[in-house]
């Protein structure tokens, strides 16, 4: 009895140990990267498995289309990174293998494809997810995610703390006996402070009064309630933006709420929620392929899709009819982080137009619908029509007139 009490003891010890290690490392910071200082910025393109690397293909497609001039200037430049299939994570039963992250490393942003996560009972070793460890080791601690309804003027950002929560300890978790199993989630002041941070600043820059942050509070009382409490408290350094309090499960209710959900603009939450919340408001944006994503840290960013690589659809032989939106939005996302906004401007309009408001082209996933190929085809010839933005304002026109 004792000495499984004891050795548990340990393994806690040591998990507050790293973490202890982490908010000094945090607290320490490095200096934001300055894009506009760097004489050649570096893509790196990890186009993961599944159908990863069939839709990264076509936001590369896209992204080199739009910076061609920059290519050949020689301001911006492509790497491709192979390793991170699931293959070869499995080969070196590490969720990014050591070359690979160096590689990662000499980049600036990445253009990450969906990369298959192990789970329990399948056929690989249960190494971590991709995502969750190139979040964690580059220190990625902002994952930001618009969703976009212009039909019902809904504009949503979500900001998901990245690197803690549920996620920094989600496999170093452990079985006591054969009955009793821990797991833990982590919320550290400064990790908090960031994401919080990063919220109010971007409500402020883009005029929105009013923020939500939104947690478990009222039962995981301890590390939601730091998270709330820090939320409330970087609130007082911006008074313009007034800051409500939201609980998850009320908060999944709203999002299906027609009457409601339009009023919610920037919401700030911990790790697992951001995830769960994210899917949900994909889905009411036309599905998770059509979500991206920003992983935004201080020295490295990472853009990639909301949805994971999807065996299903390659073993049914489908991956061609998957929707590539997902990873098109990250590449905007990219091209806005890294200075090019008005390119990325156009590469969203064309994506509403396509998606939300024309709809000549329809995904489906299946062959009932076009393929990922023929979509992006489509959506360059907008993004290089000249009517593109009257196109689009008369589309936004109409919607509020
Ligand atoms: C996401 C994904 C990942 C996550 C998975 C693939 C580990 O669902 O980016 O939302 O849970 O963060
Ligand atoms: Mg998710």
């Amino acid at each position: 009895m004792n000495d499984k009490v004891t050795q548990a003891k340990e393994k806690f010890g040591a998990l507050i140990e790293e973490q202890l290690k982490r908010i000094e490392v945090m607290k320490q910071g490095d200096d934001w990267l300055d894009y506009s200082t760097i004489n050649q910025i570096k893509i790196g393109l990890c186009f993961g498995d599944g159908i990863g690397e069939i839709i990264s293909r076509h936001a590369q497609t896209v992204l080199e289309y739009v910076l061609k001039d920059e290519v050949v200037k020689g301001k911006v430049i492509f790497k491709d990174i192979p390793g991170l299939t699931i293959e070869n994570r499995a080969a070196h039963k590490k969720a990014i293998p050591d070359d690979v992250l160096e590689e990662i490393k000499e980049c600036h942003v990445i253009l990450k494809g969906p990369t298959t996560t192990p789970q329990a009972g399948d056929q690989w070793p249960n190494i971590e997810s991709a995502n969750v460890a190139m979040r964690r080791y580059l220190d990625l601690f902002a994952n930001v995610r618009p969703v976009k309804i212009p039909q019902e003027g809904i504009d949503w950002v979500f900001f998901r703390e990245n690197t803690e929560g549920a996620y920094v300890l989600g496999s170093k978790g452990f079985d006591v006996d054969d009955d009793l199993s821990f797991d833990f989630k982590v919320i550290t002041e400064p990790g908090a402070e960031r994401i919080v941070r990063m919220a109010f600043e971007y409500a402020k820059n883009n005029g929105i009064n009013h923020m939500t942050v939104v947690t478990k509070s009222n039962v995981v009382k301890t590390t939601d309630g730091r998270f709330s409490r820090t939320a409330f408290r970087v609130a007082k350094e911006y008074p313009e933006v007034k800051l409500e309090e939201w609980y998850i499960d009320i908060m999944t209710a709203k999002l299906l709420d027609p009457a409601r959900r339009r009023n919610f603009r920037v919401m700030v939450m911990p790790n697992l929620y951001g995830d769960i919340l994210t899917d949900e408001a994909a889905q009411l944006q036309g599905g998770v392929g059509t979500a991206g994503s920003a992983n935004i840290g201080k020295r490295w960013s990472m853009f990639e899709a909301i949805h994971g690589s999807a065996p299903r659809m390659v073993k049914e032989g489908r991956a061609q009819y998957a929707d590539p939106c997902s990873m098109i939005r990250a590449s905007a996302m990219l091209l806005r982080h890294i200075g090019y906004s008005q390119r990325a401007k156009k590469v969203e309009m064309a994506l509403e137009i396509c998606g939300q408001f024309e709809k000549k082209m329809v995904i489906t996933g299946r062959d009932t619908g076009v393929t990922g190929e023929e979509y992006t085809e489509y959506l360059l010839s907008w993004v290089d029509n000249p009517e593109l933005e009257s196109a689009w304002n008369q589309e936004v026109d109409k919607i509020s007139g």
